[in-house]
């Protein structure tokens, strides 16, 4: 018998983050089981609502299965799981005419028969045009369409405002087995910790890319699924593949606003400051190279002129075209003085997306029975050393489906939850010192940028890395002494994180994809070529 109190919940499958990941999968689920979801700021705000290009699939004739396998392995430089892409790849379709039917609204256009039929752009790395979208925010419409079908299931329970501190396994309960029983939760209104208890546990947290200064991420994309699984001794792989996106506005007020690379797909050029092209000196594909390749060419460009930006230009198209397929960015650079219609507009790189992250099977299921991770937190192969262009959304689309029939499977198995004590805060007090905390916020995030950037070198890595030490020590102390809050919760995770990409980073001694270091600048054989796996227990 268990004794539940006010503040326990309990669920079949408790899924932690609302976004394309976990509103995809709560959806699936919800048919077959009890289904909570738990999100730390209102539903919508995670990295799926900002998503500008699109999502790629193999979707028109003239396009192949093999030809998005070859481009996203290309991508990815040797490091891809040939056996990921090619599901993923092949799930594409389906997972694309679900969101239709769901009633995503993707941007349309009329052929010359008069038919109207979805209109597919172009990205970098990708040999032809696959990328269905809502013109430049199809993050605004999938988000938006995902959310309303959750709120009217009632299988569904919704909880806003509340932040995952750490999964409840076995070994916390000194149990015998490695099992996940649940979580615990900050509501963050009532600032008191709730259990949750569940059959299965889903990480679906997003990425870890505020680790860094400059990011195109929302807030909360701070790597809480990462630290959770990490502590909870589920494998972590290929943190040191942080991806860079090479174009941002260049705006004191911008906040890293993302320039969607949609608009290089459709002609845009990069240009230095005298109106130099300039990637046909970095890769014959020009703008349409691979990211890490573009962001890289970038930041040479910059260091090399000591300019603070390069321009992208896309004026020599249409106004109105430019208007109709990029109405969100023209109305925000507008916004800032720049008329993208009439001249270039200034742009940086600026952190972007986590190819790394908790290891996890093609079902989204970890090392820990039980736990799954899906979207943005996981590593499944997929992406390899360099994520290409919109291939990110499909996986939280595709990894959803495939962890929603494994978890109904493991539910027809029967088995009864523990009893889990409440959390305890007998032993701490209300902060007298929240300056550490935000101190701390910065400190890691500018070395994490100065030292642990698109260019590495051993020194700066062992700077981090000593840093980091520090902060780790200093933070654990504080976490043990004063009660949780949503600041200190992050904070903790993004100091795990960080150790892990810096780890990550340290350990590959050569430079591939995402990872370049100025003292192993080549790739070793791509026979040789291995991915980073780090194991709690071999810590
Ligand atoms: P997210 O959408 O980030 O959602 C994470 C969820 O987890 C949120 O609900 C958050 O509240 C919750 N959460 C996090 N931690 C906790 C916690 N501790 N407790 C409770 N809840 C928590 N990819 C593409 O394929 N195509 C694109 O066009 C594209 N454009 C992009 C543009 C921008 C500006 C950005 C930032 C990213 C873009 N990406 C794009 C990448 C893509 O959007 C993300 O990888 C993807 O949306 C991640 O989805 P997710 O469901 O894994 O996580
Ligand atoms: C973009 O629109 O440039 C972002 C696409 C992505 O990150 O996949």
């Amino acid at each position: 018998m268990t004794t539940i109190s006010s503040i326990d919940q309990q669920f079949d499958v408790l899924i932690i983050g609302s976004g394309a990941a976990g509103l995809s999968l709560a959806l699936r689920l919800a048919d077959h089981a009890s289904v909570a979801v738990i999100s730390k700021n209102r539903l919508e705000e995670g990295s799926t609502f900002y998503a500008q290009g699109g999502i790629s699939a193999v979707l028109k004739p003239g396009d192949s299965f093999d030809s998005h396998i070859e481009d996203t392995l290309a991508a990815g430089v040797g490091l891809c799981d040939p056996a990921a892409v090619k599901f993923t790849v092949e799930q594409a379709p389906q997972n694309i005419q679900w969101l239709i039917d769901l009633g995503v609204p993707f941007t349309t256009d009329q052929h010359r028969d008069g038919k109207r039929d979805f209109h597919l752009t172009r990205e970098g790395g990708h040999s032809h045009r696959r990328v269905i979208h809502a013109a430049d925010a199809t993050g605004k419409a999938l988000s938006t369409t995902l959310v309303t079908h959750a709120r009217h299931h009632n299988n569904i329970s919704l909880f806003e405002n509340r932040i995952a501190i750490d999964i409840i396994t076995g070994k916390k309960l000194k149990q015998h087995s490695d099992t996940v029983h649940g979580a615990y939760i900050l509501n963050r209104d009532t600032e008191k910790v709730e259990t949750f208890r569940s059959r299965c546990v889903v990480l679906a947290t997003g990425g870890a890319n505020k680790v860094y200064l400059y990011t195109t991420n929302p807030d909360g994309s701070t790597g809480d699924g990462i630290a959770m699984a990490w502590r909870a001794g589920a494998e972590v792989a290929n943190m040191e593949f942080m991806q860079f996106h090479p174009t941002c506005l260049f705006h004191p007020e911008a906040k890293s606003f993302l320039i969607t690379e949609a608009v290089r797909g459709e002609g845009g050029k990069l240009l230095l400051p005298n109106g130099e092209q300039f990637m046909h000196r970095f890769d014959s594909r020009g703008e349409l190279a691979p990211r890490d390749i573009v962001a890289r060419a970038i930041d040479y460009e910059m260091k090399r002129l000591g300019s603070e930006f390069v321009y992208l230009d896309i004026s020599h198209k249409p106004a109105a075209f430019i208007k109709s397929h990029f109405p969100t960015i023209y109305k925000r650079c507008l916004e800032f003085g720049y008329d993208m219609t009439k001249e270039p507009i200034p742009v940086v790189p600026a952190a972007h997306y986590t190819c790394g992250g908790v290891k996890t099977d093609l079902n989204g299921s970890t090392n820990i029975k039980g736990l799954y991770a899906i979207g943005e937190t996981a590593f499944t192969g997929l992406h390899g050393a360099n994520r290409m262009a919109s291939n990110s959304l499909l996986e939280c689309l595709v990894y959803a489906e495939a962890a929603c029939q494994d978890i109904l499977g493991q539910l027809k198995q029967k088995a009864t939850l523990p009893t889990i004590p409440h959390w305890d805060e007998s032993q701490v007090t209300d902060s007298d010192e929240e300056v550490v905390v935000t101190h701390n916020w910065h400190e890691l995030r500018q070395f994490m940028w100065d030292y642990v950037g698109i260019v590495r070198t051993n020194k700066r890595l062992a700077r981090a890395k000593s840093r980091v030490n520090l902060l780790l020590n200093e933070i654990d102390e504080y976490y043990g002494n004063f009660k949780v809050t949503n600041d200190l919760i992050e904070l903790r995770n993004l100091a795990v994180v960080a150790d892990l990409i810096i780890q990550s980073a340290i350990a590959r001694k050569e430079s591939r994809g995402l990872h370049y270091s100025l003292d192993y600048p080549e790739a070793s054989s791509t026979d040789t070529a291995k991915n980073t796996v780090l194991c709690p227990q071999t810590k």
